[in-house]
């Protein structure tokens, strides 16, 4: 199952994604290679400025206090710097990666508490949409939230557990789990506004404010069977957004899970319609 870098390269050089694979690491890191050009930093400055104005209101205090400690937008980051302050603050680091991984590396990252970032940014004619992730996802989207501690450790016990659900025949359901969580998720702590944290709406200047103020968008309270069984979309809005009263209740509802009883249980089911059915 675990595939080689050599034809990891080929594969993804025959799909034509544009990071250069051929000079991974075993484990598919590589060097960040910190030599971007002036208008690679415009770039990324014009991204963090348009989307900081929406998440000062929109995103959940949590992901600002990390933007606030890393406190790195203002330049490409050093993926360096970043991860010696990482390691103190959550014991997490980053890793450059030319783009979309295999699962099971990427998994075994995520286990040993480090988070792949891919090395190169979208161009100034991508600033609204891109197909693959880029380093303004990855990092603007993803990083901030690993300093804090409970949710840093569901992303750990995520990497240490997805494997093994996948060997089950839970690809599906484990992936929708991420999706819907770590990609897509909302918070709403008792009393206050709800808030966005997931690193898919906190890097899309749309769907960030479609999400949490646009009064058609569909939110669902958590409950993690139900998001292992909920489809979800690639390219489009999302159809449901998942709730979550906070991120103790991620974590303690993934460690309690059975989940190996919710794939035997679900395996095969089609997957739920997230316009229908779902109890908001
Ligand atoms: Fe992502």
């Amino acid at each position: 199952m675990t595939m080689n870098v050599a034809d990891y390269a080929r594969e993804c050089a025959a799909r034509g994604l544009r990071g250069d694979y051929s000079v991974c690491r075993a484990d598919f890191t590589v060097a960040q290679g910190y030599n971007y050009s002036d208008e690679e930093q415009a770039v990324w400055r014009t991204l963090c400025d348009r989307q900081t104005k929406l998440t000062r209101k929109l995103a959940h205090h949590s992901y600002l206090d990390g933007v606030a400690a890393l406190g790195l937008l203002d330049k490409i980051p050093d993926f360096g710097e970043v991860s010696e302050k990482l390691r103190k603050l959550a014991g997490w680091e980053i890793v450059a990666v030319p783009g979309l991984i295999p699962a099971q590396p990427f998994f075994d990252h995520l286990a040993n508490r480090r988070f792949p970032v891919t090395n190169w940014l979208r161009t100034q004619k991508e600033l609204d949409y891109i197909v693959e992730p880029d380093m303004f996802h990855d990092f603007f989207g993803h990083v901030p939230i690993l300093t804090q501690p409970v949710f840093a450790d569901f992303m750990q016990m995520y990497g240490k557990e997805a494997d093994s659900v996948i060997a089950l025949g839970g690809d599906e359901m484990i992936t929708r789990l991420y999706w819907y969580t770590v990609e897509y998720g909302l918070m709403r702590e008792p009393g206050q506004p709800l808030k966005a944290f997931g690193a898919g709406l906190m890097s899309s200047f749309t769907e960030l404010q479609f999400a949490v103020e646009g009064g058609e968008a569909h939110h669902v309270a958590f409950d993690l069977e139900t998001v292992m069984r909920t489809g979800y979309e690639i390219d489009k809005f999302q159809r449901a957004y998942f709730v979550l009263p906070s991120f103790d209740a991620l974590r303690d509802a993934f460690e309690t899970a059975d989940l190996a009883a919710i794939v035997a249980r679900r395996k095969g089911e089609p997957a739920l319609d997230p316009a229908k059915g779902l109890k908001g």
